[in-house]
């Protein structure tokens, strides 16, 4: 990996005060010595503060999985990205296909969302991806074309910069079912050069990670690849020693 890596877990609506604890100290503790590779946790909202206790002063990162495209106002049930921030969150994940799909997010939303944490300092976690029917079909660039598009003609290709993008074909989600190496490598070539297209240095710089059935025992080969810098990671960011293991296989 030419980049540092990142691996972020995407604990989706997972969890509860106790397990929590354990599994944020196991994971502190087994990163230690880490290097060159950022650990983060997405974690539900009421355990943002229980993440900003437990990891602040360590080198383990958390944040939100989802924010309003609104900064206040009369919007009940939604979180702000200055509650996030005000939590410590580094990282803010939009965009997650699950979003898209069961929340009826389009890319219109997720740009605005994606905007809204940068506007708070918050690093998004842009996820893009297809659908099985998609990638028969054989519309997966376009498919992600528009996803990254939508954000680089709202947000202008600057803010890209400060945001992370996740590759997440959504037939691999929660399937078991992992994108191939190359699969994913071809994607994230993808995305890279339409990045380039606007600006090579961004292009170069930005981490691309991929999420999809990520398992310790697969990760090693896909974070091999040429322009995959890490994972967000589903199921496997539940289990410690499994977390753990994928957070070294970024390591390379
Ligand atoms: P799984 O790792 O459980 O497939 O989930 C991936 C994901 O959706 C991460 O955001």
């Amino acid at each position: 990996m030419a980049r540092a890596g990142l691996v972020a877990g995407n604990w989706k609506m997972h969890g509860n005060l106790i397990r929590n604890q354990e599994l944020l100290a196991s994971i502190v503790s087994g990163t230690q010595s880490l290097q060159n590779v950022s650990c983060a946790v997405c974690v539900p909202y009421p355990y943002l503060a229980q993440a900003q206790l437990v990891l602040g002063g360590t080198h383990v990162e958390w944040g939100g999985q989802n924010v309003s495209q609104h900064h206040q106002g009369a919007y009940t049930g939604e979180i702000s990205a200055g509650m996030l921030a005000d939590f410590g969150c580094r990282y803010v994940i939009v965009g997650h296909s699950e979003r898209r799909t069961l929340y009826g997010e389009g890319n219109k939303v997720v740009a605005e969302k994606f905007c809204s944490a940068q506007e708070r300092l918050l690093v998004p976690i842009l996820c893009v991806g297809e659908t099985l029917a998609q990638r028969e079909a054989n519309d997966t660039e376009q498919v992600i074309a528009m996803q990254l598009d939508a954000v680089i003609d709202f947000a202008g290709i600057d803010a890209i910069r400060q945001s992370v993008i996740a590759y997440e074909p959504v037939w691999a989600i929660g399937t078991g079912k992992t994108a191939t190496p190359q699969q994913a490598q071809d994607v994230h070539a993808f995305i890279r050069n339409r990045i380039a297209s606007h600006n090579d240095e961004i292009a170069a710089d930005i981490q691309i990670i991929y999420g999809g059935s990520v398992k310790a025992d697969n990760a090693s080969e896909l974070f091999a690849m040429a322009d995959i810098d890490g994972g967000l990671i589903g199921g496997a960011s539940l289990v410690a020693s499994e977390f753990i293991s994928i957070c070294f296989a970024a390591q390379g």
